[in-house]
């Protein structure tokens, strides 16, 4: 499906704005890995989130949160990056000032090329210590969590869970960049979990172009001065090449 995007935005994008876009796990859907609200497809419509991404899930039973992070990580070491992560990648090479803010935790901005990246929600890849966030080497394929070698404790994937704070650098950098710039995307997120889902209401309050590419309407919908409605994964790379002619 061809998708058109606004000359507008174009123009917009041509003239190097400051710019900023948060992700959400629909950018990732392309590559097969499942969102969480979707419907039918969504991780949530499946399983309780009090059951495996709280502190006191983990709590509860550590082996079962650790084999549902387990399951998803294979996911994501059999998936890869798809046009729309390369697109965003592309995106940060052409404008001077892009900051990628990514509520997902699969690392497929970065493996895509994306470094000017906060990873807000952590990254599933690494495993650190349950009692004092020690990084862990190796996730133990056995089917409970791995111990730490220094003080015994279970370790867990680093990635935020409900209840708990977002890292603290990247939550101010992301708030700073929505404060700041020009242009913001939204991408692939219900826009339904603080304090990610204030970022694009702070920007649109500073004064910033606000772009919601998503098949589906969103909490932001109405509020977006653009809305494209469509896969990131085909949208955005017709707007690289709308913009720059460059193919992703
Ligand atoms: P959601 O599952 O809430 O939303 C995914 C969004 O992606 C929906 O709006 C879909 O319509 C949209 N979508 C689906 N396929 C798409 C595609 N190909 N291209 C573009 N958009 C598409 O996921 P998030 O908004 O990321 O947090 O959820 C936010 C947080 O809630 C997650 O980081 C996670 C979750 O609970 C924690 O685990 C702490």
């Amino acid at each position: 499906m061809k998708h058109d995007i606004p000359p507008e935005l174009v123009e917009l994008l041509r003239a190097n704005p400051q710019s900023a876009a948060l992700t959400g796990a629909g950018v990732s859907a392309e590559s097969g890995i499942p969102t969480f609200r979707d419907a039918q497809t969504g991780l949530w419509a499946r399983f309780d989130p009090l059951e495996l991404a709280t502190p006191q899930a983990y709590e509860r039973d550590p082996d079962l949160v650790w084999r549902w992070y387990r399951w998803r990580r294979e996911l994501i070491g059999q998936a890869e990056p798809n046009p729309g992560h390369r697109a965003l990648a592309s995106l940060e090479g052409l404008l001077d000032e892009f900051t990628l803010i990514t509520q997902n935790v699969d690392g497929f901005h970065r493996a895509a090329g994306s470094r000017r990246l906060l990873e807000l929600h952590g990254n599933i890849n690494r495993t650190v210590c349950s009692r004092d966030r020690t990084p862990m080497s190796g996730f133990g394929e056995a089917d409970s969590a791995p111990r730490c070698g220094q003080c015994g404790a279970p370790g867990r994937p680093d990635v935020v869970w409900f209840g708990e704070a977002l890292p603290m650098d990247a939550l101010q950098d992301a708030f700073e960049a929505a404060r700041s710039c020009e242009l913001f995307f939204s991408i692939g997120t219900s826009t339904a979990v603080e304090p990610a889902a204030s970022l694009p209401f702070v920007a649109l309050e500073a004064g910033a172009t606000l772009v919601e590419i998503n098949p589906e309407r969103t909490a932001l919908s109405d509020d977006a001065h653009h809305v494209i409605t469509g896969m990131a994964g085909a949208v955005l790379p017709a707007l690289v090449s709308e913009a720059f002619g460059q193919r992703v």
